[in-house]
Formats: C-alpha cells, structure tokens, sequence
C-alpha cells in the first residue's frame, strides 16, 4: 500500500491537516510521524511513529519500509523561537527540507507539501498587496530559511521533476492545539484568556496589521493546492495566500461582540520587531487564478467559531 507520510504532525498545522488526509486516504494510509511518544494519544485513528526527522537512517528506512510516495513535512522552528536559536533554526529547516527532497527524488514520489510562510517578506517588500514576485529581504533567520526553501523547491522540480507544492501561510488561527512560537500565536492565545475570563496581555501594538488565516481555510488551501492537476501548479517556489488581515484591536473588538467585559493590555516585545518585517496584506490572485483559491472565513465569523467551539474542546 503507498503510504501519505506527516513530519511534524503534531503541531498546530498537523493535527489539523493529518486528520483530514486520514478522513479522505484513510487511517490505514497515513503515518504521522512526531518527535516525542506522548504525542501517539493524538492520533488513534491512523499509524503513529516516533520519529526525529534529523535522524535520517530512521527516516529513510521508514520510508523505504512503509513505501511512502506522497510526504507532508510540517517540522520547523518558528519565527520567534528561531531568533532564539538561530543556528538551531537554520539547521533544522534547511537540512530537514533537503532531506525530504532528496527522498521524493530517489523514491520518485508522487508529491510533497512544504510549507513556507509570510516571513520570507521583509522590511523592503512592499506591505500592501504584498505581490507574488517582489523584493524579499527577510531578516529573521526563520525567513531567510523559507526564502532559501522556497529557492530548493523550484530546483528539485526544474531539475529533478520533484511534484513539490507549497503555500506561503500567514498566521494561522487555530482552536485543536497549542501554537507553536510564531509571531502570530497571540490571535490563537487571546480566545484561551477570553474563556478563562483573564486579561489578555498582547505581545503587538494595537495597530499591527498581520496578515492571518483561521485554520479550516488553512487546511482547505493545502488540499486543494496538492489535489489541483500537475499543470495547473504554475508556482514551484511557494503561492502567497491571503485569507484575512487584522490588527490586535480589530481581534478584541470583534470578541468584544461576545464578551463586552473582556479586557486587554498591549505590552510589544522583540515579535513587534518581527511583525514590522512582515506585510499588512497579500496579494494571492495567483492562488485564485492557477487552481482556484477562495477563503470562508473572515475575522467576525472566525471569532464566532471559535467561541462556540473551544470551550468543548479538550487538549
Ligand atoms: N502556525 C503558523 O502560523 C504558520 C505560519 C506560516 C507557516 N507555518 C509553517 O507550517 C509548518 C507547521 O507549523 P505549526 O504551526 O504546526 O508548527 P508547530 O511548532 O506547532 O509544529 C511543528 C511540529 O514539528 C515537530 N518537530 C519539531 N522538530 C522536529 C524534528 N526534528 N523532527 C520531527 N518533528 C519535529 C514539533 O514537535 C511540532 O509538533 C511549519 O513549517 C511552519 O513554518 C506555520
């Protein structure tokens, strides 16, 4: 049986995405791989692995075993962690990027999915409609290492035909798990304060427009983007995709609708230097008009969501 191989599928994105893909392959196709055991509890409905992916002998002997053809590899250190650890950073998600391609080339899989992110933008990018082609100086080393991914990407498909697919994410929002040390964790934070009836204490300024995306479009735009025909997948370095785009005050005046009395604080810290990097707003029409990208959710209706749902919600 050819299996559907999650890297980092525990995470944020991973937990979301793998469920989806065991719903359409089924349980029986899809191997979601982690670093730690404890993460086996999450995925008692398809094949779980302990699995570092810098221990590349157990890697490629997993793949070989198991007969992988299709890899979603989701691990990463994110932006805020990564200025952190830098080197860290870089090694972890080049190597791990390079590795993966090398095995869709002498495994001839079918596809891989990587994702890249808004951080390959920088301060010298243009921050309205941030356009698909622009200038990209990005200057936290988890952006120069989605720039630098991107660029292996298009040279493993040119070179090698590699099917490799990817997304340009923007903060991504989600309710089934914890985020995971990005500079947008604090639209995922604020509705776990809201409930617990606390004061949010926000880590941007009030104005900082980012852009973001609530998970279900996330997922939706990977599936569609790895289900489109080869031919229709004109961008082999990274599509930027834009879902919505809000500032700290627009997120607590939309909770405000749900929760008159909730309270917020703005105290920026070096994630406001790294949020000044990045765009207010992309320009993804080449999403829509290559294989024919269209978001569901906007701020109010995410807010929604995400109140009703979380408090039934159990980690
Ligand atoms: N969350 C966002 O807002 C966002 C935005 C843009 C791009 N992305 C990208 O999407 C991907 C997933 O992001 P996420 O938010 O789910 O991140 P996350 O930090 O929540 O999850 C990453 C997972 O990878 C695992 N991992 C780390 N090192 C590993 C290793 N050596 N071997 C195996 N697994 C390892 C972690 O344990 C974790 O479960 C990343 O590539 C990230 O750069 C995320």
């Amino acid at each position: 049986m050819e299996k559907i191989l999650v890297i980092g599928a525990a995470g944020q994105l991973g937990s979301e995405l793998t469920k989806s893909l065991s719903d359409i392959y089924g349980g029986d196709r899809v191997i979601a791989t982690d670093l730690n055991e404890s993460a086996r509890s999450k995925f008692d409905y398809c094949q779980f692995e302990v699995l570092d992916i810098m221990d590349q002998a157990k890697a490629k002997e997993l793949i070989q075993k198991e007969n992988v053809k299709q890899v979603y590899h989701l691990a990463a250190v994110l932006s805020a962690t990564g200025e952190q650890k830098p080197l860290f950073a870089w090694n972890l998600n080049m190597d791990s990027l390079l590795f993966v391609l090398e095995m869709a080339r002498e495994f001839k899989m079918e596809k891989v999915y990587w994702p890249s992110s808004i951080a390959v933008f920088g301060p010298n990018t243009p921050k309205i409609n941030t356009p698909q082609y622009c200038v990209k100086e990005p200057n936290t080393v988890y952006g120069i290492s989605k720039q630098a991914g991107e660029r292996w990407c298009e040279y493993y498909f040119q070179k090698y035909g590699v099917d490799v697919r990817s997304l340009r994410y923007p903060g991504l929002i989600g309710y089934k798990s914890l985020p995971g040390g990005g500079t947008t964790d604090y639209a995922v934070d604020i509705y776990h304060k809201v409930l617990a009836g606390e004061k949010f204490s926000c880590f941007l300024r009030e104005d900082s427009s980012l852009p973001m995306m609530y998970m279900p479009d996330a997922i939706k735009a990977t599936l569609d983007l790895m289900h489109a025909p080869a031919e229709s997948v004109k961008i082999r370095s990274s599509y930027n995709l834009a879902g919505m785009s809000f500032t700290p005050k627009d997120i607590y005046e939309s909770i405000l609708k749900y929760h008159p009395s909730f309270e917020i604080e703005y105290n920026p810290d070096f994630r406001q230097g790294i949020a000044d990097s990045w765009p207010d707003s992309v320009d993804d029409s080449c999403a829509r008009a290559d294989w024919g990208w269209k978001p569901d959710f906007g701020l109010d209706e995410m807010t929604k969501d995400i109140l009703e749902n979380l408090p039934n919600y159990s980690f």
